[in-house]
């Protein structure tokens, strides 16, 4: 019989020690995943059941597909972006009978043939990140589709995606948006993203923050963490928005808030947040400053146009690893990471506690769609479930709480009562 070895597209099966290696570090980290998710699913609800989990393959990824696979799952894996898969995460993966199709900087045509391979294997259930590998099943394998029994979401983009399929009348499935799980945004999207995106571009440059003039591009969930993580460390941050009630928000926090033609010719380093595509393109570059740090914490490589920019500056120097020089006019414009999630592809991704509480929403998520008869359409993890999860990682960190005594539950329910 072929093993998952055979049906693998890895660059290097040797790399696994080192793998194996990261894995078992983020699993001494992750106690919410291995404890009460792992627990949930000893009801063998997912014995033999196929699931795809497509999410940037790095150590915590494949910590949740092993939890996964321990828990009876057939897991086929794929990275969501090919920029930040991690070949010796791959190879460990391999090593202990997961299937993965992913490399490290494949081209996008390599990706997508990554990502069918995976559609072929007809999983029932998706773990998805960015809603890459359903809208790929939706455009190119419509029978599969359609008996998809369900998919859980892990990004903002993916969910908005999931909704629009929705809106059109073509989500046949129930779909789980952890992403909108209060332990998934409030954490990941927030500290998460914030700390790894700003530990990311110091890596990558060698700069120092303290002093610099930071344009932090869309002030949603991850904007909000970029900023308060650039200002922690002694930049000043300008933030560009488009939602009047962000930028009130991005301004009573007291950064300043501006258009771009105002905000970037001053930033030294401009770290686009948006979801969107073209954030920063063609109209910006003339106001950028010479020498500017542009950099993507958004789903989509697309967030900064860097194609534009080479299209009209010529081919980039690489001037340091992950860092590319254009030249646009004579003035040198510096590209981190291609224009992909910089935290993930040019970092360590996420910090293990916060993908901890992000993977076990995945997996209480994933956990709802099996046990449960869900209807099609777009879901929200239940709070009781989102808080067992806050619950578990405080105990984890020695915390305990408070409970309300039956005398103030009492008062609570007096509405008209007080003085
Ligand atoms: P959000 O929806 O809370 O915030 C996005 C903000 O960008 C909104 O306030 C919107 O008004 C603003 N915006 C949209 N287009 C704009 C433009 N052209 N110029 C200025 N502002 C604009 O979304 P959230 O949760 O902050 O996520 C943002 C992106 O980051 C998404 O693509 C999400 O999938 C991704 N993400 C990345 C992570 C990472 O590890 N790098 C982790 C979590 C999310």
């Amino acid at each position: 019989m072929e093993s998952a070895a055979d049906r693998s597209r890895i660059l290097d099966p040797s790399l696994h020690p080192e793998g194996s290696l990261a894995i078992a570090w983020a699993r001494r980290h992750s106690p919410v995943l291995t404890g009460l998710v792992a627990s949930t699913f000893e009801d063998g609800s997912l014995e033999g059941v196929r699931v795809a989990v497509v999410v940037h393959l790095e150590a915590k990824t494949a910590l949740l597909a092993s939890v996964l696979a321990d828990a009876g799952a057939e897991v086929v894996v794929a990275g969501s972006n090919p920029h930040s898969t991690r070949d010796e995460i791959a190879a460990a993966l391999v090593e202990r009978g997961i299937e993965v199709h992913a490399t490290r900087g494949s081209d996008y045509g390599t990706w997508e043939k990554d990502l069918l391979a995976v559609a072929d294997r007809e999983p029932m259930y998706i773990v998805d990140d960015g809603a890459e590998l359903t809208i790929r099943i939706a455009r190119q394998r419509p029978d599969l589709y359609r008996r998809l029994r369900g998919v859980s979401e892990e990004t903002t983009t993916g969910v908005e995606r999931l909704r629009r399929l929705e809106a059109e009348g073509n989500l046949p499935f129930p779909a789980m948006a952890a992403n909108d799980a209060a332990c998934k945004h409030l954490f990941d999207n927030r500290y998460g993203t914030g700390q790894s995106t700003v530990q990311a571009v110091l890596q990558l440059t060698n700069f120092v923050m303290a002093g610099k003039e930071v344009a932090v591009v869309g002030y949603g969930w991850v904007g909000r963490g970029i900023a308060t993580y650039v200002r922690a460390m002694g930049g000043r941050v300008s933030v560009i928005e488009v939602d009047p009630v962000k930028g009130l928000e991005a301004l009573m926090e007291g950064h300043e808030v501006g258009s771009a033609a105002s905000v970037l010719p001053t930033a030294d380093i401009v770290i686009t947040a948006t979801g969107g595509m073209r954030a920063i393109g063609m109209r910006d570059f003339p106001h950028l400053k010479p020498n500017v740090v542009l950099a993507n914490a958004g789903h989509h490589d697309l967030e900064i146009d860097v194609a534009a920019l080479e299209e009209q500056a010529g081919a980039p120097r690489q001037v340091r690893p992950g860092v590319d020089r254009y030249e646009w006019n004579g003035k040198p414009i510096n590209v981190l990471s291609k224009g992909a999630l910089v935290n993930i592809a040019g970092g360590l991704g996420h910090p293990i506690e916060i993908m901890d509480l992000s993977f076990s929403v995945q997996g209480l998520s994933l956990h709802e769609l099996v046990v449960n008869d869900l209807d099609p359409g777009v879901h929200i993890l239940p709070k009781p479930l989102d808080d067992a999860i806050a619950r578990a990682r405080l105990e984890a960190e020695g915390v305990h709480l408070d409970s309300l005594s039956s005398e103030q539950v009492d008062d609570m329910g007096d509405w008209i009562g007080g003085r």
